[in-house]
């Protein structure tokens, strides 16, 4: 009896079982032991135990016998498994496979495959929950961030698991702790150290709190099956969730929030016209919005963002729907895309400070990727549900050009035919929103651009803005103080001449909403 001790790895066995192999050892002959990570290194598995290679009579026709990929991808994975009995299951197969029985695995009803495919079915599993479950909590490590997140797998997974993580969350530093071993990403390296007590791993930070929010938004009371989720998410699991700890109160909760939500499905929410003011000024509109809750939207972002800017604006820019540093901020445009558009206007000489700049819906629509808020489209009924906003924006202000940035502010103000690659930088008279409407890509889409075109997708937007520059300067300034867009005297003389020489007085020019 050949006594094997394998540090509990897929490679380990692979080593061990290929020298078994190559000595012709049939898996009655063989006990392997699993060894402890600490131990292994003291075994190198050719010099022990092993028997000596078989001289003079050439490398046993065994060991040329090629061994089909699938056992391979199914090996790792059963690898995995817990189980002390793995390594003689695999060695058994393995020999058997290169014995006589090459088409060993298509025998579903034999013993050993049936046995494999349980075991590697139940890693899958394992693996599969690890992904969904794991949440790093943020530490702070000498000055820098680093990522922490404990797990408690049923089986071995974690080296197997880990290059999800890096693929997933490649720019953080992080560790993934488990009782058997941990794994660390500095951004550069995966490394693997000794397991850890749980009570190791941190337990609060804003993260939590994130992932909180998010769950507690997305959170159905009316779907809570409690055994589907113990089966789905086994309470061994929840006590390191943050958003399970939610759960009960959300329990508590639940039967006056199924009440609220059957009385008010998804599609059922009122539209954010149920929250307009009686008077259509623009302070009275950005109050009544900030209490909106005319689509779900506003469950998940922190606050509604109102347009913003001058009430004698003549041009309103509308992209889509505020970004992450827009919802903290509560204004719009003042993240990354906001700095493509406020450079683009400085180039084509429009001052946006004598602007308005809204979106087509007033809440952050997003998704946790990780430790980030990750942009998600609106939907056509959220568009929807949040349109009288915008239409109350546009009739207080009777600009004289709106702009939409993007597809969904221009489909939403043009209807859904509406195509920026057909259309863009057009400008269409006498739409029903103000007497010229363009319409350009969303700023954002030029910080998506690949490197190599960025270039030249930021000189289209640039030349799509200096149309609206120049519509605008051929038709000289409402305001005295509207520097930026000084007529040269006597240029009059544009598509509608006059229109901006005697404005009439504010007051008269809105519209009552009645
Ligand atoms: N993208 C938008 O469409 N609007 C913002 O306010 C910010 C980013
Ligand atoms: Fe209201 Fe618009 Fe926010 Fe929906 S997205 S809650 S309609 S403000």
């Amino acid at each position: 009896m050949h006594v094997i001790p394998i540090t509990p790895t897929f490679d380990a066995w692979r080593t061990a079982a290929r020298a078994l192999l190559a000595r012709n050892v049939p898996p009655a002959d063989v006990w392997f032991e699993d060894a402890s990570a600490d131990t292994a290194s003291f075994f190198a598995v050719n010099n022990v135990e092993l028997p000596n290679e078989p001289t003079g009579c050439g490398t046993p026709e065994s060991s040329k016998s090629t061994v089909p990929k699938e056992f391979l991808s199914l090996a790792k994975l059963v690898a995995c498994h817990r189980d002390p009995a793995r390594w003689a299951l695999l060695y058994r197969a393995l020999y058997r496979l290169t014995h006589g029985q090459p088409y060993l695995l298509e025998l579903e009803s034999d013993d050993d495959v049936r046995q494999l495919a349980q075991m590697a079915k139940a890693v899958s599993r394992d693996r599969h929950k690890m992904t969904a479950f794991v949440r790093f909590r943020k530490v702070d490590d000498a000055g820098r961030e680093h990522y922490v997140a404990y797990h408690h797998p049923d089986h071995l997974i974690l080296r197997l698991t880990a290059p999800f993580f890096v693929k997933r969350f490649g720019s953080m530093a992080w560790s993934i702790l488990t009782p058997d071993e941990c794994a660390h990403w500095d951004g550069r390296d995966l490394t693997f150290s000794p397991g850890v007590d749980p009570s190791l791993a941190p337990q609060q930070d804003d993260l939590e709190q994130l992932w909180g929010d998010y769950y507690r938004n997305i959170f159905n009371p009316a779907r809570i099956k409690l055994a589907a989720m113990k089966k789905e998410m086994p309470v061994r699991y929840w006590k390191h969730l943050p958003e399970t700890r939610l759960i009960p109160d959300m329990l508590k909760d639940a039967p006056a929030r199924v009440e609220d939500m059957m009385s008010k499905k998804l599609d059922e929410y009122p539209s954010a016209e149920a929250f307009m003011p009686a008077k259509i000024t623009l302070p009275a509109l950005q109050k009544a919005a900030a209490g909106c809750h005319g689509c779900p939207l506003y469950k998940i972002g922190t606050q509604t963002v109102f347009g913003e800017g001058r009430e004698d604006a003549r041009i309103v820019f509308v992209g889509e729907q505020p970004g992450d540093q827009e919802d903290r901020a509560g204004k719009p445009f003042v993240g990354p895309a906001g700095q493509v558009l406020d450079q683009a206007l400085e180039e084509v000489g429009i001052d946006r400070s004598i602007c308005y700049v809204t979106n087509a819906v007033k809440h952050f629509k997003w998704e946790p990727r990780g430790t980030r808020r990750i942009h998600a489209k609106p939907g056509a009924r959220e568009i929807q549900a949040c349109k009288p906003w915008l239409t109350a924006e546009l009739q207080v202000l009777q600009p004289q050009m709106v702009v939409c940035l993007g597809a969904t502010a221009a489909q939403a103000l043009m209807g859904k035919e509406f195509r920026i690659t057909r259309s863009r930088g057009q400008v269409f008279k006498d739409t029903q929103w103000a007497p010229w409407l363009t319409a350009t890509v969303h700023p954002s889409s030029i910080l998506r651009t690949p490197e190599e075109d960025r270039d030249a997708a930021y000189k289209a937007f640039v030349a799509d803005l200096s149309v609206v520059a120049k519509a605008l300067k051929h038709h000289g300034p409402r305001r005295k103080s509207d520097t930026q867009l000084t007529r040269p005297p006597g240029s009059d003389g544009g598509a509608q001449p006059g229109l901006f020489d005697a404005p009439a007085p504010a007051k008269s020019r809105k519209r009552s909403r009645s």
